[in-house]
């Protein structure tokens, strides 16, 4: 267990005020039923008792989706955001699902956080919406141990479009989610170069004319895990 990982924020436990709630249940439904899918697919690949960090946990609907494999492999997670409103969802979604001893939400920006060591991280949505996704890589590369891998699941678009490019910022506004930019693989890839962490593999997970949800594992330089 990670015995590091800080306290999980001043509002742990209060009562959870309307909006906040309104904005917990809103988002469970635009995002988190594509984004199980993806935790189990990442979930899978982990060693019986890795220790991990969730980057954007947002309400841990996605994680608690997959309980039965984070019980069954004892997983030991400690899933950060910045958010919370989402981190107030989270707890008690966490304690609805019998995860508390596995799963620690805490509020925090991924860039502040000096938690770990970790054997894996763990970005789902959550990557390419951060203002500096290369000091993100970088940084998080420094909390793994020996052997630990950076994972990411997200959307990415085949060809440039920039209506979706203006829209999807945009889109903010409306939902209160933050879904981030739209993301082409070339620059996916470039954040990884210029982290300095080679992507050893971008898998397709499910594919449509104009997108495709995708699956990458990185694996940091021994210096910096
Ligand atoms: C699109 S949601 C994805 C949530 C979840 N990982 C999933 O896939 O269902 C992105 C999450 O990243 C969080 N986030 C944004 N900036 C962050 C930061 N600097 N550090 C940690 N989390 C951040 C947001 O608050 C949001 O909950």
């Amino acid at each position: 267990m990670n015995t590091d990982a800080g306290s999980s924020g001043p509002e742990e436990g209060g009562p959870v005020p309307l909006r906040s709630r309104l904005r917990g249940w809103l988002y469970d439904r635009l995002v988190s039923g594509m984004t199980a899918e993806w935790y189990r697919q990442v979930l899978q690949r982990l060693p019986d008792g890795a220790r991990l960090l969730d980057v954007g946990i947002g309400t841990g609907a996605a994680l608690v989706c997959c309980a039965d494999l984070v019980r069954a492999k004892r997983l030991d997670v400690v899933g950060l955001d910045i958010d919370p409103d989402y981190l107030a969802r989270c707890r008690v979604g966490m304690a609805g699902a019998g995860l508390t001893g596995h799963v620690r939400p805490q509020l925090g920006s991924v860039y502040d956080h000096d938690g770990g060591p970790y054997d894996a991280a763990y970005f789902s949505a959550s990557l390419m919406l951060l203002p500096d996704p290369v000091g993100a890589i970088k940084h998080v590369a420094g909390l793994l141990a020996p052997g630990g891998r950076v994972f990411s699941t997200q959307t990415f678009h085949h060809r440039r479009s920039a209506l979706l490019e203006w829209a999807k910022p945009l889109a903010k506004h409306i939902t209160t989610i933050q879904f981030g930019r739209v993301t082409y693989e070339d620059e996916f890839r470039g954040a990884f170069t210029d982290a300095g962490v080679d992507l050893e593999e971008l898998t397709t997970m499910r594919s449509t004319r104009y997108s495709s949800y995708r699956l990458a594992v990185a694996k940091p330089p021994p210096a910096a895990a």
